[in-house]
């Protein structure tokens, strides 16, 4: 009974503790989330998602299932909205459950024999977050209309976070025995400097890491990638899974058994 009692009481404290750390918004149940993932500063206004004649959470559910392709800058009445959801924790926590569901695919799935056992992960958003330079004021997190040279300034610098449960992802499938290969649209040139920000965020032994030579220019992303994997394919590499924030990542030839969509309202490639 003593025992008993004592379980009682310590369950509580943990209830509470748990209720304590957590903001308890609506939809977002104690418990339902991880702890694991880096904070962002906090911004404490609230939904901005509905403007008169036009609502924002409708338009980033339709960009994410790419209902709406082509897009070139996130629409003029829902920059606040798109700055707060990825400052504030439902990107965090919408990127973790991303992460969490491609793990539970991973592990239920039984490894082909004599085959190499891969997953795919794009590098831009997937991987390497560039939110540090999105949410810059002239940029406003997708609002201005992409400039490449700018982008590619900021990208020389080599000091990206990573995204939001992803690092976890990479080392729990590497440890159930899966080859890790990073598919990029990223020129050749930016190679050293990937290498180095991807170590210093702690990514080891992947198994290659394909970046766009000169004679692949002028190639979409959805080509050049597909014909990567082929590629892979005729090399014995079984593509399990996939990840990656954009549409031209996760289409295509042998695009994977599974494929598994990071969030990112800011652009559309
Ligand atoms: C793109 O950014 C560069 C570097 O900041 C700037 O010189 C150029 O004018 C910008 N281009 C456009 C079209 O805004």
């Amino acid at each position: 009974m003593k025992v008993l009692l004592l379980f009682f009481f310590l369950a509580t404290i943990i209830a509470t503790c748990q209720g304590a750390s957590h903001p308890v918004v609506g939809h977002h149940k104690p418990g339902f989330r991880s702890s694991r993932v880096p904070r962002y500063p906090r911004n404490s206004r609230g939904s901005e998602s509905h403007k008169p004649g036009f609502n924002c959470l409708s338009w980033r559910l339709t960009v994410e299932t790419n209902n709406i392709r082509d897009w070139a800058v996130v629409p003029q009445a829902c920059l606040s909205y798109v700055g707060h959801y990825m400052l504030d924790y439902q990107y965090r926590e919408d990127a973790q459950a991303v992460a969490d569901a491609a793990y539970n695919y991973a592990k239920s799935t039984p490894l082909i024999k004599d085959f190499r056992n891969t997953w795919i992960f794009d590098l831009g958003d997937t991987v390497l977050s560039s939110l540090p330079y999105y949410a810059q004021p002239n940029i406003a997190f997708g609002g201005t209309k992409y400039n490449s040279t700018k982008f590619a300034i900021w990208e020389m610098k080599g000091i990206a976070p990573v995204v939001p449960g992803i690092l976890d992802l990479y080392k729990k499938l590497q440890s159930l025995g899966y080859k890790i290969v990073i598919i990029s649209g990223r020129s050749e040139s930016l190679r050293a400097v990937a290498i180095k920000n991807l170590k210093n965020l702690g990514f080891i032994n992947w198994e290659k890491l394909i970046l766009k030579q000169t004679s692949d220019k002028g190639t979409t992303s959805l080509v050049f990638k597909e014909k990567k994997r082929n590629e892979l394919i005729a090399q014995a590499y079984r593509i399990i899974g996939n990840v990656g924030d954009q549409w031209n990542d996760l289409l295509g030839e042998h695009a994977g058994y599974r494929t598994f969509k990071v969030p990112n309202p800011m652009y559309y490639d």
